[in-house]
């Protein structure tokens, strides 16, 4: 049975979206069948329309990006996640959807399912760590095996040597991430398919 990864994120202003887009790209290079998925937009009109990049955002993956299920879950053998740093966690809106698992959780759907996570925050020491951690804080109860990058690869240096995660510090919103970013997440979803594909045997 192949490898099929679900890469689900939150990004408000798209710097987490363009992540998610570079670890899809790298596990389907490796020959794993992916979903990318967003998590439901919880935030009212009246924030969205405060933040010009938020809005355009919004307005450009509603239709393009499908929302993330509970059968996404059930259907991957592998999991990425990605949310952007809010205040030191994860986004609220990503929590939402990981809190309607109990279900799945309770028969068993996570178990030993290798798993991974990124992010993006404004500032270099802005919390990056800490919000990786909060996403695998939820892969320990999950049962899930946690894929960290480490320093399994040079190219790693490049975007930061974060060994928990890849990691962009946008610098504010709608800084998109640079390449060495985008390489380090394209990486991180080929190291998780790898992984996958091992632990499939
Ligand atoms: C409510 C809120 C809280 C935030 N908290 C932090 C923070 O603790 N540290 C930080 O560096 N950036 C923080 N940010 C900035 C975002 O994490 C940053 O702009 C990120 O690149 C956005 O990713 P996105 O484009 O995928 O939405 C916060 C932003 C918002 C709106």
């Amino acid at each position: 049975m192949g490898v099929r990864v679900a890469v689900i994120y939150y990004s408000a202003t798209g710097s987490v979206h363009a992540l998610a887009q570079a670890v899809a790209q790298g596990a389907e290079s490796r020959g794993a069948e992916v979903r990318l998925r967003r998590v439901k937009e919880l935030a009212p009109d009246t924030a969205i329309d405060a933040n010009p990049a938020w809005r355009a955002h919004v307005d450009a993956t509603k239709d393009r990006v499908a929302e993330a299920t509970m059968e996404d879950l059930e259907w991957a053998t592998a999991y990425a996640f990605g949310s952007p740093t809010r205040f030191g966690n994860s986004a609220a809106q990503l929590k939402q959807f990981i809190d309607q698992t109990g279900v799945q959780w309770q028969a068993g759907v996570f178990h030993a399912k290798p798993a991974t996570s990124f992010t993006s925050s404004q500032n270099r020491h802005g919390g990056q760590e800490s919000t990786i951690l909060s996403m695998n804080n939820v892969f320990y109860h999950w049962g899930c095996v946690i894929v960290p990058p480490g320093y399994t690869d040079p190219l790693l240096f490049a975007a930061g040597g974060n060994p928990y995660g890849t990691s962009w510090p946008s610098g504010g919103p709608g800084q998109l991430p640079n390449q060495a970013a985008l390489d380090a997440a394209n990486y991180q979803g080929r190291h998780l398919t790898d992984i996958a594909g091992r632990l499939a045997g």
